[in-house]
């Protein structure tokens, strides 16, 4: 059935592809940007403008999201609502003001705008793996979408870096939620799906440069196929932005009967990204576009053995993820020769 969904973030890399996603099945979409630059960059995108979308696709410019009645003029007629527009920890971040402040409050400011709002049937928040696994995860345990780190008695007075108030600001946000639940019982059910570092092709990327710098995880990738070192290791977790789009729409659509969280997240060795990218694409290779890099791994173990259910197939695997990426980049270095 024909939806009207609200997603945020949708200048992102998870929220664009949902967004398209979205309007490829044929929804109504709600999409919120900060800017009227970020608004101008959804709708010339050529994706976009593709698909025709016409009145299907509002852009709505919400410049503070984290201050109470954020979203209150943008529900209307929405009956579901995909939270994506939350800060990733880039290492350049402020950790309190950039990470740690607008994770909360957004979310909560969008809860509580959806209270007011009655055509609001289901929410779908993105959170992340490092919900379940904490600072510290275990390299032996495996988790899952229901495992929770209880939260801190008090906000720490700062964090060591961007990383550790992202995790910290993801555990928070899901115990707000449930107290939100539990205190205002809403009208609407919710879910939380928690993905795994998130690679594939971003079609708002179009240069070789932004490819390393402003493509969120994928920017980890980079390093791995171009004969650079990730300075920091990065959770040995993984999910195709294809399979992570379609499990936000397939959860959006469920019923509120339905298990609340959802986790998705392959094991994944960070060490074959050259030998993947080599396979695909011998001739650039041998002409200096790929060499071998290191991308350190953090281990993990994490259970989402669910999402081939509910998806009705397999999950993509690494190697698609990363060809898909070696070749967006490829497209890109061609077109800037161009
Ligand atoms: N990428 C991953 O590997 C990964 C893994 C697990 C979970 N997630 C979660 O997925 C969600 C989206 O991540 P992503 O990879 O799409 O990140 P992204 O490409 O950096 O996009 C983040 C989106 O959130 C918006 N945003 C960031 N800070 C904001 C703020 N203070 N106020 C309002 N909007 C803000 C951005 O808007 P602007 O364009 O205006 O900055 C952008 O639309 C996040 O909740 C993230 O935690 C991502």
């Amino acid at each position: 059935m024909a939806t009207k969904i609200l997603i945020t973030g949708t200048s992102g890399l998870v929220g664009f592809r949902i967004l398209v996603s979205a309007l490829l099945d044929g929804h109504s979409a709600v999409a919120t940007v900060r800017s009227e630059e970020k608004a101008t960059l959804i709708r010339n995108n050529p994706v976009i403008q593709k698909l025709s979308a016409g009145a299907r696709l509002i852009i709505a410019i919400i410049p503070d999201m984290t201050i109470d009645g954020a979203f209150d003029s943008v529900l209307e007629g929405v009956s579901h609502i995909i939270h994506t527009g939350s800060p990733v920890p880039f290492p350049d971040y402020e950790p309190w003001s950039q990470v740690y402040e607008p994770t909360i409050l957004i979310s909560s400011s969008l809860l509580s705008s959806a209270l007011k709002a009655p055509t609001v049937r289901r929410v779908v928040i993105t959170s992340s793996i490092v919900t379940n696994l904490g600072l510290n995860p275990s390299t032996t345990v495996a988790v899952s979408s229901s495992t929770r780190i209880p939260p801190l008695d008090s906000v720490p007075p700062s964090f060591a870096n961007p990383m550790e108030a992202y995790i910290l600001a993801k555990i928070a946000e899901i115990h707000k939620t449930e107290e939100f639940i539990k205190t205002q019982k809403p009208h609407f059910s919710l879910s939380y799906i928690m993905p795994g570092h998130v690679f594939g092709r971003n079609e708002l990327i179009t240069t070789a440069d932004m490819m390393f710098g402003q493509n969120s995880s994928n920017n980890f990738l980079m390093p791995g196929m171009v004969g650079g070192e990730l300075p920091f290791p990065i959770h040995g977790a993984f999910v195709h932005i294809d399979d992570l789009a379609d499990i936000h729409l397939r959860v959006a659509m469920m019923d509120s009967s339905s298990p609340r969280d959802f986790g998705i997240a392959r094991t994944v060795e960070y060490s074959t990204i050259f030998d993947h990218v080599e396979k695909a694409f011998p001739e650039a290779t041998a002409a200096g576009a790929f060499k071998r890099g290191v991308v350190p791994v953090l281990p993990v173990k994490y259970d989402s053995t669910e999402m081939e259910e509910l998806l009705g197939r397999e999950l993509k695997s690494f190697g698609e993820a990363v060809v898909d990426v070696a070749g967006q980049y490829l497209e890109n270095l061609g077109r800037n020769k161009a």
